[in-house]
């Protein structure tokens, strides 16, 4: 199960064209998560995650790397933008949240893996239910005749609800009134005691009046028991504990937009919130005990990932404190025509498939003439060379001025296939590259 550092690049490679040193950096950073826990728990925890810097140019792969990654994990990982946060104390989420965001995301990975285990017991323990509804207990005292007539009818009906056929009856069911009490994040300011007391309130309210009935089919009986039986059966505890072992020796930060949170050589000192944001991260990417609604988190062994452009700012700029807990660092390459030609072609689920797809939901058959890619990615390169280079990013701005009339007119074009080829790109296109003014307007 777990990928070694060439299968990981290798299913990296299928969704990012070339950006080798991070793909690689990356793979084995995942790797030494699982070779640290191979190890003896002293050894264990001398050893730090080397956290890694990815610096690259807007658009050529640095947050698409991130989402690949989110695909492919089975370890918690979020991706959290470093923007969106504000220093502590001001109104704004915290970063401390980007831990309890992750560990969020573990119980939301350690309950799928428990549920999907027990799913055999959840499944039998409906059946239980549903046909204990429809074959009432006998009574203690029941004669031995009674007592075999009773198992087989119950056998048969569980054979019945079992197969489906009786899915169209009705019976009556007992379900929990909003058992789901939402606990408030004990990391969260707590000034609100509004919210408290609602809690509560409801907790109260619904240990006087728990149940109530609901007539319904079997078969909805069969969903809504579903979720009652799980509440009975999944052990929260294990899940919370299994979590939280899962963040803390296996935990992935991807904190992205880094650079949005650094200030410039000549700007420094302006912002000062910027520079708290990064002095809040220090103990946080350093190693240091976060609470969370489920428990103490420790971080230590969390690895972060930061990535950004810093087309501004530069690294240096950073918290000199900041830079070191960042040891790694990683550049993405500018994409060049060819690169951009491989992103066309080479990638799952590219950009021109998405575009056949969608034409052909109006039953639009599009084909891509092999000049007309080659033209989209030297026209995208040449608008990145001309004014800004925005990656990969041209792609879409390019493919979309080629196709929108075609994309407009979809609804009328149904049953016809329409061919791109390059007299078509260029046509559409050479005018608009020839002069900067306009391509600065239009791609
Ligand atoms: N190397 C690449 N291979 C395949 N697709 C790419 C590559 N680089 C960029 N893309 C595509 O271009 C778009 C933008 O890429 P992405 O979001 O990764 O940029 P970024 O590096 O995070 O830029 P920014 O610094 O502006 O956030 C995405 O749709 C992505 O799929
Ligand atoms: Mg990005």
């Amino acid at each position: 199960m777990e990928m070694t550092p060439k299968q990981i690049v290798a299913y990296l490679d299928d969704y990012v064209i070339g950006q080798k040193d991070a793909k690689k950096a990356i793979a084995l950073a995942l790797r030494n998560r699982y070779r640290r826990m191979q190890l003896d728990k002293e050894l264990q925890d001398e050893i730090m995650p080397k956290n890694i810097l990815m610096i690259g140019n807007t658009g050529v792969g640095k947050t698409e790397i991130a989402r690949r990654l989110a695909k492919m994990m089975e370890l918690p990982f979020v991706k959290v933008e470093a923007s969106k946060y504000t220093e502590v104390g001001y109104v704004g989420r915290d970063v401390e949240s980007m831990v309890r965001d992750l560990v969020a995301n573990a119980v939301r990975i350690s309950r799928e893996k428990y549920e999907k285990k027990i799913q055999k017991d959840i499944d039998k323990e409906i059946v239980k239910k549903v046909v204990e509804i429809l074959v009432p207990k006998l009574p203690t005292n029941a004669t031995q005749s009674a007592q075999e007539s009773f198992i087989k009818t119950y056998n048969t009906m569980e054979k019945k609800v079992l197969n489906g056929s009786m899915d169209d009856k009705f019976i009556t069911i007992k379900l929990p009134k909003n058992t789901h009490v939402e606990v408030f994040d004990s990391g969260a300011p707590m000034a609100d005691i509004s919210i408290m007391t609602d809690a509560i309130g409801n907790m109260i309210k619904n240990a006087k009046n728990n149940t109530y009935d609901k007539t319904v089919t079997i078969k909805e009986a069969k969903k809504l028991l579903k979720k009652v039986v799980k509440e009975e059966l999944v052990d929260e505890e294990l899940i919370t504990k299994d979590a939280i072992s899962n963040v803390e020796n296996g935990g992935i930060i991807f904190l992205d937009e880094i650079d949005k949170i650094v200030e410039s050589g000549s700007n420094k000192g302006q912002d000062p919130s910027k520079q708290g944001v990064q002095r809040d991260l220090l103990p946080i990417v350093e190693g240091s005990s976060i609470s969370t609604k489920y428990g103490q988190v420790n971080t230590d062994h969390v690895l972060f990932i930061a990535a950004g452009a810093f087309h501004i700012s530069s690294p240096s700029d950073m918290l000199p404190e900041l830079q070191g807990r960042f040891p790694l660092r990683v550049e993405l390459e500018a994409l060049d025509e060819s690169a951009l030609y491989k992103i066309l072609t080479n990638t799952k689920n590219s950009l021109l498939t998405q575009y056949e797809a969608m034409l052909g939901v109006e039953g639009v058959k599009l084909v891509f003439e092999d000049g007309a890619i080659k033209a989209f990615a030297s026209l995208s390169a040449k608008a990145n060379e001309k004014t800004e280079d925005i990656g990969a990013r041209r792609l879409h701005t390019v493919i979309e001025k080629v196709l929108e009339d075609i994309s407009f007119d979809a609804d009328e074009k149904n049953g016809e296939t329409i061919k791109i080829d390059k007299k078509l790109v260029e046509q559409k296109l050479q005018a608009i590259i020839e002069s900067e003014d306009i391509t600065r307007y239009i791609l």
